[in-house]
């Protein structure tokens, strides 16, 4: 049962925090069950500790015994020495999640087979790579997720509760998932880049930064809501609202004028291409 596994965190930075804070709020996992490590920030392990009342560890070797999953959750640069690391001390039974961006299966598969290349009769390592988004902190991360094959439907059940606990969880094909980079990984900055600049259009046109800020968040969430629950296609929903030569139609032109759609397409195009290129 999920609740009773014995969780590892190996890296303990921002994306780990939302995972434990979410952890720690749906209950899906034992806090007391989580042990965390880090390269040297001690103080996060304290705080994360203090908060939530998981185990900081001294070392990655102490943090994996007896593992039953063992999270990836540092730094693209750092995932081999880690990884490493903990395929040496981890049971053999442990799977293995990475939140770590660009690295594959294939090459976290090999890299544990190298690490327990001394035991005897080791079986495969069981690997699910994930691509959540950074609003894990608030635990509407769209995350997706591929897992190698020799996963159990045991694991993806078990996968698939530890992902909603921090939003939506999405299987997809593993050669799909740089382009989810682009897309979901990198999704929430293209938001972002549109609030902040209709916050400045807001100021041109006469609106304080405060109320510009306010209605653009309510009015992206009420879109977002629309989305989600009216089962409506986003071109219907921009449809209904742009009546011929009404306000929005004028808005929408101008953006149709200038290639809005076709600078949005070369955008996630060099995201995902970026992911490909950081994962090699
Ligand atoms: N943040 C996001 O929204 C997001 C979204 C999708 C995917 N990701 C992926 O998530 C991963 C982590 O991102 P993050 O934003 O959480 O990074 P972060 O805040 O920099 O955290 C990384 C953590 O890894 C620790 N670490 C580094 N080397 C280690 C080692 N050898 N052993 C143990 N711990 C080690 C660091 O500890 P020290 O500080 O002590 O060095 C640090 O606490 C990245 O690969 C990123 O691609 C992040």
């Amino acid at each position: 049962m999920l609740k009773q596994w014995k969780v590892a965190m190996v890296g303990a930075g921002a994306i780990a925090g939302a995972l434990i804070d979410a952890f720690f709020h749906t209950g899906v996992v034992t806090p007391e069950r989580i042990r965390v490590i880090n390269r040297n920030n001690r103080d996060q392990l304290l705080r994360l500790q203090a908060k939530y009342r998981i185990h900081p560890c001294d070392s990655i070797a102490e943090a994996v015994t007896d593992a039953d999953l063992v999270i990836l959750s540092v730094k693209p640069k750092d995932a081999a020495e880690a990884l490493q690391e903990a395929a040496k001390s981890a049971p053999d039974h442990a799977l293995y999640l990475s939140v770590v961006a660009g690295k594959s299966i294939e090459w976290m598969t090999g890299l544990i087979r190298a690490a327990q290349s001394e035991r005897e009769q080791v079986a495969w390592p069981r690997v699910v790579r994930t691509m959540p988004n950074t609003s894990c902190q608030v635990r509407e991360s769209a995350t997706a997720y591929a897992a190698s094959a020799n996963c159990t439907e045991v694991d993806i059940q078990n996968v698939e509760i530890l992902l909603r606990a921090v939003g939506s969880a999405h299987p997809i094909e593993e050669r799909l998932l740089d382009a989810v980079t682009g897309l979901s990984g990198s999704g929430p900055a293209y938001f972002y880049y549109m609030v902040e600049s209709l916050a400045k259009a807001a100021i041109d046109v006469g609106l304080d930064e405060k109320t510009a800020k306010d209605l653009l968040a309510q009015t992206i969430y009420g879109a977002a809501l629309m989305l989600r629950h009216t089962g409506e296609t986003p071109e219907k929903l921009r449809s209904d609202v742009t009546s011929p030569g009404g306000t929005t139609m004028a808005g929408i032109s101008v953006l149709e004028a200038r290639d809005f759609q076709n600078a949005v397409r070369a955008a996630v195009q060099a995201a995902a291409k970026r992911a490909t290129e950081l994962g090699e």
